[in-house]
C-alpha cells in the first residue's frame, strides 16, 4: 500500500471508530454483552465468506445480499480461508449450547465468526448489519468486539388490526422485514372485527362477499362529523395469508390469527344473521352515527365502539366458529390461535331465552359464566386440534379455560391474575404505552388518533414482568407485544408513522436484559442511525421533536437551548418570534443563549426535518420569566 492511501486508510478508520463510539454498536435491541477488544476487521474484495452453519445457503444469501447493498461488492464464498485471509464465517458448532434464538459475534482483525443456529444465525445476521458503518474507499470497518446475545423474552409481538381497515399483502411484507430486523418473532394478525372480515373462509363465502364490505366509514372522532359515504372493503385469500406465513417464517416469525369472538362480530353476523341472539333484529344504530346506505337488517358497522350484537352460543354458532377454525388451523401453523374473548357486552345474553334457558340448562350462574362457557368450548376444539388459544384478558371473567394463554390489556391486572392462576401471559398493557395506536406527541400537529398518550419513551420505560409477581409466578409472563389498532388508520403510510420508532422501544423491551436498558443511549446514540435508515427506506416513520427539548414551561431568565436532531442527517429549524418554523427559520446549529426579561416569556418553537424532507410536529417549549399567564412551571 503507497503511504498516501496508507495515511488516508488511517483516518477513516480513527473517523469510523469515532463513529463506533456507541457502545452497543448501534444494535436495537441492545445486546446481552459487548465487549470491545482492539483493532478492527476491515471488510474489503479481499474478504471471503465461509458457511460452515447447519441451516443451508440461506444465512450466508442474506448476508451476502446485504454486504453488495453496503460494499458495492458481494464477498466471494469458498469452504476454507487461506492463511492470512480475512473470512466471515457463519458456524453452528457450539451454537448447541446456546439459549434459544441465541448466537455469538465475534470480531478479531482476521475474522469475524457469528456462532448461532435457525432464528440466532438469523439474528446475529441481523446484528452484524446493524453493526456495520458505511463504506469508506470501498472499505468497511468493523471495530473488533465479542457479542453474547440472547432474548429476555420467547415472545416479541406486535398486532395489526386489519378489520377497521385493510391493508395489502405488500405493506404487511414490508411490515415483516422490519419486525424481522429488530428481533420481534410473532406478528399477531387481527382478521375480524365489526367493520370487516379479512379472511376467506371457503365453508362460508358470505363471511368475505358481505363480511368484508362496509357501505361507509365515520368521519374524524366518534361519533363522527359525517359519513366518508365511499365502500371500505378488503380481504385475504387463504392463499395469500399462506403466502404470508411462509414469509414471515422465513424471517423466523410466527403469525397468530385472531379470529374474535363471541364480540365484536357485527360483520360475522351481517354475513350470516343466523349467528345473533335477534336474526331478525335489525342492527342498532344510534341516529347521532352518520351512515352510508340501508339502515335496515344486520350491517357490518361504519363506526367505532363495542356492539350488542354478539354470537349466540348455540350449536349452529359453535358448529359454524369450529368450521371457521379448522380452516384457520389448515392456514396457520402457529403453536396458538387467539380468539379474542374482549368487549363482549352481555345485554343480548340477558335478553335472549336461548341464553337464559341454555345458562339454567348448565348450571351457569351469569353471563360473565356464559361467556367462559363459550370460550372453553371453543378452546377444548381447538385444544383438540393440537393447539392452544390466547385471549384478551375478558377471558378471566367467569372463569379462565383451562390451557388459555391470557393477553393482558386492560391494564397489567388480568396478566397478574393469569399468573397467579399458573397461566402463561401475554403483557400488553394500553396504560402503559403498548397501544400504538394512542398518540406521540401533544402537539395540535399531531395526525388524528384515537386519543391518549405514548411516545416512544414510555415504551421503553416499560417492565412487562409486574413486580408483585414471586419469582415462580414472574414464569408465566412470556412477552411482551404493542398493538395497533386501525379505526383511525387508514393507510399504510399511517401506520408506519404510528409504528416507528415505537416498535424499536419495543424489541428492546422484549429482548434485551432489564439491566441493559439505557434511553440516553437509545435516543441519542442509535435511533438516530436507525430512523434515517428507515427515512431512506421510504419508511414513514414519526420524526421525533429534538432531543433536549422540554414540551413543557420552563421558568427563569437565562435560558441555554441546547438541542440535538433525533435522525442522524436531519436538521432542526426553530424560532422565538411565535413564528412557525420551517426551513426558512433559522437553522439550529449550536447551543443557544438567551436571556428572558423579567415578567415577559418567550416560545422556542422547533421542527425537525428528515433527510428525506418528512418533518416532525411544531414542539413549543415556553421560557417563562414571570410572565401572568402561564399557569405550569416546570423546573429545567
Ligand atoms: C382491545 O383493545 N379491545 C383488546
Amino acid at each position: 500500500m503507497n503511504k498516501v492511501l496508507s495515511i488516508f486508510i488511517g483516518v477513516l478508520i480513527s473517523t469510523s471508530v469515532f463513529a463506533q463510539r456507541d457502545p452497543n454498536l448501534g444494535i436495537i435491541p441492545a445486546p446481552v454483552s459487548v465487549t470491545r477488544a482492539n483493532g478492527n476487521f476491515i471488510l474489503d474484495k479481499t474478504t471471503v465468506l465461509i458457511n460452515q452453519s447447519i441451516d443451508g445457503a440461506k444465512s450466508a444469501d442474506l448476508l451476502n445480499a446485504f454486504i453488495v447493498t453496503k460494499a458495492g461488492f458481494a464477498l466471494r464464498e469458498t469452504k476454507i480461508a487461506q492463511p492470512n485471509q480475512k473470512s466471515i464465517l457463519l458456524t453452528s458448532v457450539g451454537a448447541d449450547v446456546l439459549p434459544a434464538e441465541g448466537y455469538t459475534i465475534k470480531v478479531t482483525p482476521n475474522q469475524i465468526i457469528l456462532t448461532g443456529k435457525g432464528a440466532g444465525l438469523f439474528y446475529a445476521i441481523q446484528s452484524v448489519m446493524q453493526m456495520m458503518p458505511d463504506k469508506i474507499a470501498d472499505k468497511i470497518i468493523i471495530p473488533a468486539v465479542d457479542i453474547n446475545d440472547y432474548p429476555r423474552f420467547t415472545y416479541r409481538g406486535t398486532m395489526l388490526d386489519v378489520g377497521r381497515h385493510f391493508f395489502p399483502i405488500s405493506f404487511i411484507k414490508k411490515y415483516i422485514d422490519q419486525l424481522a430486523y429488530y428481533k420481534i418473532n410473532t406478528f399477531h394478525w387481527h382478521l375480524t372485527d365489526d367493520q370487516g372480515w379479512r379472511l376467506e373462509i371457503k365453508k362460508y363465502p358470505k363471511l368475505t362477499s358481505v363480511g368484508s364490505v362496509r357501505n361507509g366509514t365515520i368521519i374524524g372522532h366518534y361519533p363522527g362529523d359525517g359519513n366518508y359515504l365511499t365502500e371500505v372493503k378488503g380481504f385475504y385469500t387463504q392463499n395469500e395469508a399462506k403466502e404470508i406465513v411462509k414469509y414471515a417464517a422465513e424471517r423466523y416469525i410466527t403469525v397468530i390469527p385472531e379470529i374474535e369472538l363471541p364480540g365484536h362480530a357485527s360483520a360475522a353476523i351481517a354475513a350470516y344473521p343466523e349467528l345473533s341472539c335477534f336474526p331478525d333484529r335489525d342492527t342498532f344504530i344510534s341516529d347521532k352515527t352518520p351512515w352510508s346506505g340501508s339502515r335496515k337488517g344486520k350491517q357490518v358497522q361504519q363506526t367505532w365502539g363495542v356492539f350488542d350484537d354478539i354470537f349466540v352460543p348455540s350449536e349452529n354458532t359453535f358448529n359454524f366458529l369450529n368450521n371457521i377454525l379448522d380452516e384457520v388451523i389448515a392456514v396457520f401453523p402457529s403453536k396458538y390461535i387467539h380468539i379474542g374473548g374482549d368487549e363482549a357486552p352481555k345485554t343480548y345474553w340477558k335478553e335472549s331465552p336461548f341464553c337464559q334457558a341454555l345458562m339454567k340448562e348448565k348450571g351457569l350462574k351469569d353471563e360473565h359464566e356464559l361467556q367462559s362457557y363459550f370460550i372453553q368450548t371453543i378452546e377444548k376444539h381447538v385444544n383438540a386440534k393440537g393447539r392452544s388459544i390466547i385471549g384478551w384478558d375478558e377471558i378471566l371473567e367467569g372463569g379462565l379455560a383451562p390451557n388459555a394463554t391470557v393477553m393482558s390489556w386492560r391494564g397489567e391486572a388480568g396478566g397478574i391474575a393469569a399468573a397467579q392462576q399458573n397461566h402463561d401471559v401475554i403483557m400488553t398493557p394500553g396504560s402503559m404505552g403498548l397501544y400504538i395506536d394512542h398518540k406521540q406527541s401533544n402537539s395540535p400537529d399531531e395526525p388524528v388518533t384515537i386519543g391518549g398518550f405514548a411516545p416512544y419513551q414510555k415504551i421503553y420505560a416499560y417492565d412487562p414482568i409486574p413486580k408483585v409477581l414471586t419469582d415462580d409466578q414472574r414464569k408465566y409472563i412470556k412477552g411482551v407485544q404493542a398493538n395497533l389498532w386501525s379505526e383511525y388508520i387508514k393507510t399504510p403510510e399511517k401506520a408506519e408513522n404510528h409504528a416507528f420508532p415505537r416498535l424499536l422501544a419495543l424489541s428492546e423491551i422484549a429482548w434485551s436484559p432489564v439491566d441493559r436498558k439505557d434511553l440516553k443511549n437509545f435516543s441519542e446514540e442509535r435511533l438516530p442511525v436507525h430512523l434515517a435508515r428507515l427515512d431512506k427506506m421510504n419508511i414513514n416513520l414519526w420524526v421525533p421533536t429534538p432531543i433536549g427539548q422540554s414540551d413543557k414551561t420552563l421558568t427563569g431568565g437565562d435560558f441555554t437551548i441546547d438541542l440535538k436532531v433525533p435522525v442522524t442527517g436531519g436538521k432542526i429549524y426553530y424560532s422565538l418570534d411565535e413564528s412557525r418554523p420551517s426551513e426558512n427559520a433559522f437553522l439550529y446549529t449550536a447551543p443557544v443563549k438567551i436571556t428572558v426579561p423579567k415578567g415577559e416569556k418567550r416560545t422556542l418553537k422547533t421542527i425537525v426535518i428528515a433527510p428525506s424532507g418528512r418533518r416532525s410536529v411544531t414542539n413549543e417549549t415556553i421560557l417563562n420569566n414571570g410572565a401572568p399567564d402561564v399557569k405550569t412551571e416546570v423546573k429545567k
